[in-house]
């Protein structure tokens, strides 16, 4: 049998996570500028969301420009801004046929005005969509997601909303971006980095970890099977005991 039919036997994870690193060494490698390694990495997005789609995830959320990316220069944070306005064809076209609903997660108070109009019609326009919830995190952080999601429970509990009691795990999950996400299953970071750099900590209690040594331009449909396969032989146990299903 082949690996992607294998795959295809098995339990599909409802929602993955991927830390899409290594855009800038890709293109080194190959003595390009930086900006050439996000521009492949961008188009790779585009297919490996396809193929989720296609085989039956649910959610995938991307890491695609984090809270602490705005160290880098000043040229490469504008050609990063401007990736998502690439996109917009392929929302309206190939995603539209194929059913992607797009969400955003992170901090919108420090993008140029044309990006946010541009998240904010993009999740509208799609909304209704049925398939896969693409979910990209731009200008995402864990510390600021889980911070303000506490700044908003401490709210609600000084007017008298909500006593001490109601703070528990499910409402600490409704304050989070990925509220409306199955739970997280399995995640992916890319380029052989073996770390969290501040993506979904909280989210991240229970789920597997792979870490991939392609750059992410080079990660494609061979290498996604792969990391399923991985997560497949995997037995989750939630702090039970050998055996217990997931
Ligand atoms: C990931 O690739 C994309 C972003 C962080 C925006 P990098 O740009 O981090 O590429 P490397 O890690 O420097 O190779
Ligand atoms: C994480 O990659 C952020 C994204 C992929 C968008 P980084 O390249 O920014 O992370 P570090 O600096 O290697 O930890
Ligand atoms: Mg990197």
């Amino acid at each position: 049998m082949s690996l992607e039919s294998r795959v295809l036997t098995g339990y599909i994870p409802k929602h993955i996570a991927i830390i899409m690193d290594g855009n800038g060494r890709w293109a080194k490698k190959r003595n390009l500028p930086r900006t050439f390694g996000h521009k492949k990495g961008s188009e790779n997005l585009k297919n490996i969301t396809s193929v989720c789609n296609e085989i039956g995830i649910k959610a995938l959320s991307v890491y695609a420009f984090s809270t602490e990316n705005w160290k880098r220069p000043k040229e490469e944070i504008d050609y990063l801004m401007d990736l998502p306005s690439e996109f917009e064809e392929t929302f309206k076209g190939k995603f539209k046929e194929e059913d992607i609903r797009v969400i955003f997660s992170g901090r919108r108070d420090r993008f140029p005005v044309k990006v946010q109009e541009l998240i904010n019609r993009v999740e509208e326009k799609t909304k209704d969509r049925q398939g896969l919830i693409l979910n990209i995190c731009f200008d995402y952080g864990s510390y600021t997601e889980i911070l303000e999601g506490v700044k908003a429970i401490s709210e609600s509990y000084k007017k008298g909303e909500i006593k001490l009691e109601d703070i528990n795990e499910d409402l600490m999950n409704s304050h989070l971006y990925t509220k409306e996400l199955p739970k997280l299953d399995l995640l992916i970071r890319t380029s052989g980095e073996e770390r969290i750099s501040n993506f979904l900590l909280w989210q991240l209690a229970y789920s597997e970890l792979f870490f991939a040594k392609k750059h992410w331009p080079a990660f494609n449909r061979k290498e996604l099977f792969k990391a399923l396969d991985n997560f497949q032989k995997r037995n989750r146990r939630f702090g039970g005991l050998k055996g217990d299903k997931k």
